[in-house]
This record gives C-alpha cells, sequence and structure tokens, in this order.
C-alpha cells in the first residue's frame, strides 16, 4: 500500500511586490476573491484531497496571515446571540483544530526549493503536497484531489500541468515530455524558467505537487539555479533517473481553470470569474459587465 499523502506545505514567505502598496501592510496571500482570502482556497482545496497537516512557510511581516487561522470565539457569540446561523456557519467552517496548522520561518529568501526545505522537519519520510496559494484553481473535483487520486496508481512524484504559449515560458518549470498518455505525461526533464526558445515544450508546471520525500535530500544538495534562487523545479528533476527509489517524475493536466493571482490581471480575473460564480452576486455582477462592454462599445 502506498502512503497516504497527509501533510502538505504552502510556501508564502513571498514579499507580494507586485500588489505594492496593499503588500506594505497586508500579506499578499490574505488578500480576498470576493470574501475568502487566498489562502483559505489553498486550505479547502488541501482538505479535500484528505490533507490533515497544513505546514505554513512564512517569513517576517506574515503576522497577519497567522492571525487569520485563530479561532475567533468572542465574533463566534456576537454572530449567535444576533442569530445569524449562516455566517457564524461559514466562520466556523474556517476554524483550523489545535495542532492541525504549523508555521515555520524562511530566514532568507533564497528561492521556492529553500523555502520548501525549510519544512523537511516536519514532513519526515513520507510524501506531501505543496500548494502555492497564488495560483488558485476554479474545478469541479479541487485539483490535488485530481492528482491525489491519479498518484495513487504511479507514486513517484506529481506536478500539475497545463498548456502555455511558448512566449509565456519563462514565467514556469516547462516539462521535458517522455510518453503522453493524455491527462498524464512522463517527464524526461524539467527546466525553470526557460526562454521560449529553450521550452521543451509548452507544458509549465503550475502551483501543486506531490513529492517524494528524496526532494529534501536532493535539496540538501542544491546550489542556486534559475535567477540565483534554489529551485524546487531543479530538486524533482533530479528523480527523473530514480524510479526505484521512489523516484520517477509525472505531469498531470487537472481538469479545472487556474488563474494566476500572484499577477493583477490574474487577480481581477479571478474575482470576476468567482463573483459569477456566486449565486447571490451573479445577476448584478453579469448586468454590469454587460453594460460596462455595452458602453465601451459604443464609445468606439
Ligand atoms: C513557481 C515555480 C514554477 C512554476 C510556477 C507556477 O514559480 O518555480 O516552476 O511553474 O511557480 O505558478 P514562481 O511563479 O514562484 O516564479
Amino acid at each position: 500500500m502506498r502512503k497516504k499523502v497527509t501533510k502538505a506545505i504552502f510556501p508564502v514567505a513571498g514579499m507580494g511586490t507586485r500588489f505594492l502598496p496593499a503588500t506594505k501592510s497586508v500579506p499578499k496571500e490574505i488578500m480576498t476573491l470576493v470574501d475568502r482570502p487566498l489562502v483559505q482556497y489553498a486550505i479547502d482545496e488541501a482538505r479535500a484531497a484528505g490533507i490533515k497537516e497544513f505546514i505554513f512557510v512564512t517569513s517576517r511581516g506574515k503576522g497577519a496571515l497567522e492571525d487569520y487561522f485563530d479561532h475567533a470565539p468572542q465574533l463566534e457569540n456576537e454572530l449567535k446571540k444576533k442569530g445569524k446561523d449562516k455566517l457564524l456557519e461559514i466562520l466556523k467552517s474556517t476554524n483550523m483544530d489545535s495542532g492541525e496548522i504549523a508555521y515555520i520561518r524562511q530566514h532568507r529568501a533564497l528561492g521556492l526549493g529553500h523555502a520548501v526545505w525549510c519544512a523537511r522537519r516536519l514532513v519526515h519520510n513520507e510524501p506531501f503536497a505543496v500548494i502555492l496559494p497564488d495560483d488558485v484553481i476554479a474545478a469541479e473535483k479541487p485539483c490535488l484531489q485530481q492528482m491525489v487520486e491519479a498518484y495513487e496508481e504511479t507514486g513517484g512524484n506529481m506536478v500539475a500541468a497545463m498548456e502555455v504559449p511558448k512566449e509565456s515560458a519563462s514565467a514556469y518549470g516547462v516539462l521535458d515530455i517522455k510518453e503522453d498518455m493524455g491527462s498524464m505525461v512522463s517527464v524526461k526533464g524539467m527546466v525553470e524558467k526557460p526562454s521560449a526558445d529553450e521550452a521543451p515544450s509548452n507544458l509549465a508546471v503550475i502551483g501543486r505537487y506531490i513529492l517524494s520525500p528524496n526532494i529534501f535530500r536532493n535539496l540538501n544538495k542544491l546550489k542556486s539555479g534559475a535567477g540565483g534562487e534554489i529551485q524546487l523545479t531543479d530538486a524533482i528533476a533530479k528523480e527523473i533517473d530514480n524510479p526505484d527509489r521512489g523516484g520517477g517524475v509525472y505531469g498531470y493536466r487537472f481538469r479545472g481553470q487556474r488563474f494566476d493571482c500572484g499577477s493583477k490581471a490574474g487577480f481581477l480575473q479571478a474575482t470576476v470569474a468567482f463573483g459569477l460564480a456566486r449565486d447571490e452576486l451573479r445577476d448584478d455582477l453579469e448586468g454590469y459587465l454587460q453594460e460596462l462592454m455595452a458602453a465601451r462599445a459604443a464609445a468606439e
């Protein structure tokens, strides 16, 4: 029997400079899509996939993120007194049990690989997931759950994958495909942030991973890679030729729509999409968008 994946690492140490000045005092990860912070979407997705331990790799200035996960008994009492049951239920659904969530500091911004490595002592010797909360994925079956189901067949290491235009390859880790099996590909190489010319395919890594603990060993020895940072992609690539020791690397083409909430345009698109997906907002928002588009068309 394959060991179940019950731990997930959430790297949230980034400074969020693309969202300055907001991120002067608000961690990017608690900026809201409609009414839920980005990180809540990541937690919900992890829970749906069977994750029981949530490990956050944080940095200076992320206090508000830690506070977000505290229980709010005063607020709960208020809502109860006022009979606001629906809100109370929503609030309670975000509660984390004591001991379920842990925070580790990344003391220096040395890259995604280094951030994951910081959590090594909390994961020990078992497979684990990594979720990058910037990548928000709207899907009928949550993306990580799709991956866990696929991973139960393959083992090894699995990354979420999506086709992107070659010109955008330099924003991603890109897969060199060995065999294409449809929803899954086996991988013979991985390049972090290649130029369009160097990209081995247009299949990009998206921020969901299921990884073997060998990755920590690889990270131990890793020198800095693309952009002078210690890259998770490079540590995963070392497992390609290691199928006997629990290695092998697969890309998983998830079903769903990914929003790059690390960029302003992506965040705005996600806001509109998640707004339109809510029954109580749909009509108003749709009406507004239609009016706006009509007014723009008339002005042209
Ligand atoms: C990270 C990873 C990259 C991956 C991307 C997905 O890059 O290093 O391999 O394709 O996330 O969002 P970042 O966006 O942190 O630069």
